[in-house]
C-alpha cells in the first residue's frame, strides 16, 4: 500500500502522510485507546484554560478534540489537509452545534496562504508526521500575533521505555540522539525534547508550559488498571514530571515572541545530546 504521496506544489516538496486509506476514526473506537484520549483532554484542559478570541486547530483530524477548545473562542479554523477527514469533522460540527467553527482543507506547509492571524494554535497527534519542523513552526508563526499561543503535541524519543529498550540493547530508535528518527515506512518522527525547544527557539517561540502525557501507554497496565485509575492517577503527574520528560507524548504551551515568518530557513542545529 503506497501510504505516502509526494505533494510538488508544497515548499520544498514535503512528504505528506496519506490518512485516505486510514480508518482514523476506527484507530480510536477499536483499539482500546480510552485512556490516551482521556489524558490527552486533561491536558488539552490545563493547555487552554485562559484560551480566548479566535483559533486555528492544524491536523485537526475529524475533530476529536474541537469540544476541548472551541467553547471558549469566538471563532475557530479548523483545518487538515485529508479532505475526507475534514468533511467528517464539518458533520461533527454541525451536529453539535458549534457555529463559530469553520472547517478547510489545508496543508500545514500552507498556512502562509490564510493570509490572517489567530489567537491561538492547536496541534495535536500531528508533529510526527512533519519532516521539516523548522518550516513547519515558521508557518505556525506566520499565523500568530506577537504573543499568540501555540498548544501542540509532539511523540518524545526520550522516553523511559525507550531508554529502556536502548539499556537492554533492544532499540527501537536511538532515544539520545538529538536529530529527529523516523520510524517504519511511512512518515512518523519521534523528536528528542531539546531538539523541538531548539525549534521552537529558532522560531520565534518560547516554551511557557509543558506536560507529559500517557505515562501509562501499555497494554498491561490498562487492562489490570482500566482507563480511569490510571488517567486519574497521571492527572497529578503530567505536570511535575513534565521537565523530566519521561513520557512518550509531551504537549507544549509556546507563546511567540518574535516574527520569524520570513526569515533564513535552514535549520542550524546538528548537535548530538
Ligand atoms: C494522527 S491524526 C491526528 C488528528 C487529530 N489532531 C487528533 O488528535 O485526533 C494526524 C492528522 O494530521 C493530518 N496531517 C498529516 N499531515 C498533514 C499536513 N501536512 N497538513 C495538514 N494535516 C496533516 C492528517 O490528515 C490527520 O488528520
Amino acid at each position: 500500500m503506497d501510504i505516502t504521496k509526494n505533494q510538488p506544489n508544497h515548499k520544498q516538496n514535503h512528504e505528506v502522510f496519506d490518512y485516505n486509506n486510514v480508518d482514523y476514526h476506527k484507530f480510536w473506537d477499536e483499539h482500546n485507546r480510552t485512556y490516551e484520549d482521556a489524558v490527552e483532554r486533561i491536558a488539552m484542559r490545563r493547555l487552554t484554560k485562559d484560551m480566548r478570541g479566535d483559533c486555528i486547530e492544524i491536523g485537526g483530524g475529524f475533530g476529536r478534540l474541537i469540544n476541548e477548545y472551541a467553547p471558549k473562542c469566538s471563532h475557530v479554523l479548523f483545518t487538515d489537509c485529508t479532505e475526507k477527514l475534514v468533511a467528517q469533522a464539518k458533520q461533527y460540527v454541525e451536529e453539535t452545534g458549534f457555529q463559530q467553527v469553520e472547517c478547510q482543507t489545508l496543508n500545514l506547509y500552507d498556512l502562509d496562504q490564510l493570509g490572517q492571524v489567530f489567537d491561538n494554535a492547536v496541534c495535536v497527534r500531528v508533529m510526527h508526521h512533519v519532516e521539516d519542523v523548522s518550516c513547519f513552526f515558521r508557518q505556525v508563526n506566520a499565523v500568530l500575533p506577537q504573543g499568540g499561543a501555540f498548544i501542540f503535541e509532539y511523540a518524545n524519543k526520550k522516553n523511559i521505555l525507550e531508554i529502556c529498550r536502548y539499556l537492554f540493547r533492544r532499540p527501537n530508535i536511538q532515544p539520545f540522539d538529538y536529530q529527529p528518527s523516523r520510524r517504519g515506512n511511512g512518515i512518523f518522527y519521534n523528536f528528542h525534547p531539546a531538539y523541538i525547544r531548539d525549534m521552537l527557539q529558532e522560531n520565534g517561540f518560547v516554551i511557557e508550559e509543558e506536560l507529559c502525557v500517557s505515562l501509562f501507554r501499555n497494554g498491561f497496565l490498562k487492562k489490570v488498571f482500566g482507563y480511569r485509575f490510571l488517567a486519574g492517577l497521571e492527572k497529578f503527574l503530567q505536570k511535575p514530571l513534565a521537565k523530566l520528560h519521561p513520557a512518550p507524548s509531551i504537549f507544549i504551551k509556546a507563546r511567540k515572541v518574535e516574527d520569524c515568518s520570513k526569515t533564513a530557513t535552514e535549520p542550524t542545529y546538528q548537535k548530538a545530546i
